[in-house]
């Protein structure tokens, strides 16, 4: 079976060791809380006073230290020279110096092999401060799972008081705040979110909901991973048969199945296809289309030389025998007007692996056969990925589409550079806006000029 790790960072009191526990249990992955491990040698480090401005002090302790984990009923021990310490490690003074002790390269190396062996032979739900950006960089799921200084202190101070802790809320208000500032501002493994972790704040969240979300996210991130991933190492031999089977069944289907369409697409509308040219030969490439009928997939799919995957509103996956259908033409569903993140992500796993990807940025069949408004999605998509864009302008004459009786124009633009659209981060609603226009300006544009040498 694979191992997965997942990462999850954060300040102290965001909630991380309750919920990843939760999500840990919930998962069937063992969790390991590596703050622990931090706690417990500076647990003996106020045992034998050692100061942590004392570098050969230090370096001369950890000689002494060793470090365990054990797991006892699925909950991690921890053990500092055989003793069970994980009780003991729980208290402000340890808190506090455990602060100062992580911050040294000795200790922190000291632990990195023990952290990354019990991934490497694990799947666990690891967490900590450095885990996304140090001990384990290649992890398959990262997360950074913060929460406001007040909210978190809160829940600090609840915490301590339910153990019979004598404190107060302002004490560990001050105290969070000092360890905040030092654990990110510190040299060594500095806290910080990874560029790739995904930012959940749980400060307006309760438990439930936290588990909730950080679980979706995983297996958002996880499914993701596994639809992009080739299946060699990750199969059976036997899977990896039914696995190469079906993937050459589909892609046999849509070989044989498109000149098909693509014949009769000619004999039932006369089809004229201008400009197929124009789409390049490989890499990531979106394919914007305007809409004017259900054909349009067909009419657009059929005339391209590469593979086409196209977004299909979720509706006509309801019917088995146009979903076999679609779904073999290597269509898949979103569902409209809700931001739909499942469609978006596979889009996006589909441009990193340099496919072409097929939009109807209108979303919804224009009434008056000719190009209509759009909405943000395909800025949005063009933003995350980088595609460049084929713009590609479908006419009717501004008629129905009727078998036998009308005359359809199919034209391929020249490419709209990535470069073009004006984005910059890709969040700014008004750059989305204005490049999504640009994009349906030029299909406008093309579409006004078919009609103006077609229509008589
Ligand atoms: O998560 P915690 O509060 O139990 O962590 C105790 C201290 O250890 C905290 O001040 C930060 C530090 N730590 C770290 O530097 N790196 C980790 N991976 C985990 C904890």
């Amino acid at each position: 079976m694979r191992i997965v790790n997942i990462a999850i960072d954060g300040p102290s009191g965001a909630g991380k060791s309750t919920i990843a526990r939760a999500v840990a249990k919930a998962e069937g992955y063992i969790y390991i809380d590596t703050g622990a491990l931090y706690r417990a040698i500076a647990l003996y480090a106020l045992r034998g006073t050692v100061d942590p401005g004392d570098s050969a002090a230090v370096e001369e302790m950890l000689k002494g230290i060793r470090v365990e984990l054990a797991f006892r009923d699925g909950e991690q021990r921890v053990l500092l020279n055989g003793e069970d310490v994980s009780d003991l490690i729980r208290t402000p003074e340890v808190s506090m110096a455990a602060s100062a002790f992580s911050a040294l390269p000795p200790v922190r190396a000291f632990l990195l092999s023990l952290q990354r062996d019990i991934a490497a032979q694990n799947s666990c739900i690891m967490d900590g401060r450095d885990i996304a950006t140090v001990v384990l960089p290649n992890a398959d799921v990262k997360i950074f799972l913060t929460a406001s200084p007040e909210e978190r202190a809160r829940r600090r101070y609840e915490e301590l008081i339910a153990r019979g802790q004598q404190v107060t809320y302002e004490e560990i208000l001050a105290d969070q705040k000092k360890r905040d500032y030092d654990d990110s501002h510190r040299a060594a493994a500095p806290l910080k979110q990874a560029e790739d972790a995904v930012l959940v704040d749980t400060t307006d969240k309760d438990f439930e909901a936290s588990v909730a979300l950080i679980r979706s996210v995983i297996h958002k991130r996880l499914t993701r991973e596994e639809k992009e991933s080739p299946p060699a190492e990750k199969k059976s031999p036997r899977e990896k048969v039914r696995y190469n089977f079906k993937k050459f069944t589909t892609h046999a289907f849509y070989l044989i199945a498109m000149p098909f369409t693509f014949l009769t697409c000619k004999l039932l509308y006369r089809v004229t296809y201008i400009g197929r040219e124009n789409v390049p030969k490989k890499g990531k490439l979106i394919i914007a289309a305007n809409h004017i009928s259900g054909w349009d997939p067909v009419f657009v799919g059929s005339a391209m030389v590469r593979v086409i995957h196209a977004m299909a509103k979720e509706e006509i996956f309801h019917n088995w025998f146009v979903k076999a259908v679609v779904t073999g033409l290597n269509a898949f569903p979103v569902s409209r007007g809700s931001g739909d993140r499942r469609a978006f992500e596979y889009a996006l796993g589909l441009l990193e692996r340099d496919k072409v990807l097929g939009i109807f940025p209108e979303g919804t069949r224009s009434k008056d056969y000719r190009p209509g408004r759009a909405k943000s999605g395909i800025a949005l998509i063009a933003a995350a990925t980088g595609a460049d864009i084929v713009p590609v302008a479908i006419w009717s004459g501004g008629k129905p589409v009727r078998a036998f009786r009308t005359h359809v124009v199919v034209e391929f633009g020249p490419v709209i550079h990535n470069g073009e659209l004006g984005l910059t981060d890709g969040k700014k609603a008004s750059e989305l806006r204005s490049a999504t226009r640009k994009i349906m300006d030029r299909i406008e544009e093309m579409w006004e000029k078919i009609d103006e040498n077609y229509s008589r």
